[in-house]
């Protein structure tokens, strides 16, 4: 029997023209080979939202709707997010929101697709994407929702459970902060905690909003 071809990865830097816009990087994302997730995901997801926002939140990488429909955080944990985001009284029409990683990874079980995290190698091989969209947006904050972000954008040893909230200097951005990742808040074991969860999750993006400009803030 003839074996598999294997396809050589393409390294996201030679995709990534000096002066590509956000939606020909959006395009271009679709060639990605720099690893194999591409392989199980339907297509790649970028990040979305207003050209200059001064708000870039960053997730681990797309769920299954978002593979499906080609768009970040418009499942489950997307919709917690608008309702965080409106809560804070930050502007969504001011927040970029991405993904550490722009693939589903995926393992099956029986019919479903399961999340699988993404591992140290993909990330880095995603990394020159989540760079390239920083540099085109220039966000005055970004923050990592959830560990994979913090761990690949903050520090290795980050700990969101003791860190979230904390205000840092960074060479990506003036600021960057690390909050939980929404979808965490959807698995609280009971109302009780998930209703503390998320009023913690919207006191941590008060406290960004703090930092914004007041056009990026919508009042109440
Ligand atoms: N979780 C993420 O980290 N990103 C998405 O886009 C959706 C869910």
């Amino acid at each position: 029997m003839p074996r598999k071809k294997k396809v050589l990865p393409t390294p996201p830097l030679d995709l990534i023209e000096p002066d590509a816009s956000i939606d020909d990087l959006r395009e271009a994302a679709q060639q990605c080979r720099g690893c194999d997730i591409w392989e199980r995901a339907t297509q790649a997801v970028f990040g979305e939202g207003a050209p200059g926002a001064e708000v870039m939140l960053v997730g681990e990488q797309p769920g299954n709707r978002e593979d499906l429909e080609g768009h970040p955080f418009v499942g489950p944990a997307g919709k917690l997010l608008d309702v965080a985001l409106e809560e804070a009284g930050i502007d969504r029409k001011h927040v970029y929101v991405t993904n550490v990683v722009k693939h589903f990874n995926s393992t099956t079980r029986g019919k479903l697709r399961i999340h699988k995290k993404p591992n140290a190698e993909e990330i880095a091989a995603c990394r020159p994407w989540l760079e390239a969209e920083i540099a085109r947006v220039g966000p005055k904050v970004i923050v990592c929702l959830g560990a994979t972000a913090a761990q690949a954008l903050i520090s290795r040893n980050f700990r969101v459970s003791r860190q979230r909230g904390e205000m840092m200097k960074s060479p990506l951005a003036p600021l960057i902060t690390a909050t939980v990742h929404p979808s965490s808040i959807l698995r609280a074991p009971d109302d009780e905690s998930r209703h503390a969860e998320m009023r913690q999750f919207v006191a941590d993006l008060k406290k960004i909003a703090r930092h914004l400009p007041p056009s990026a803030l919508k009042i109440k």
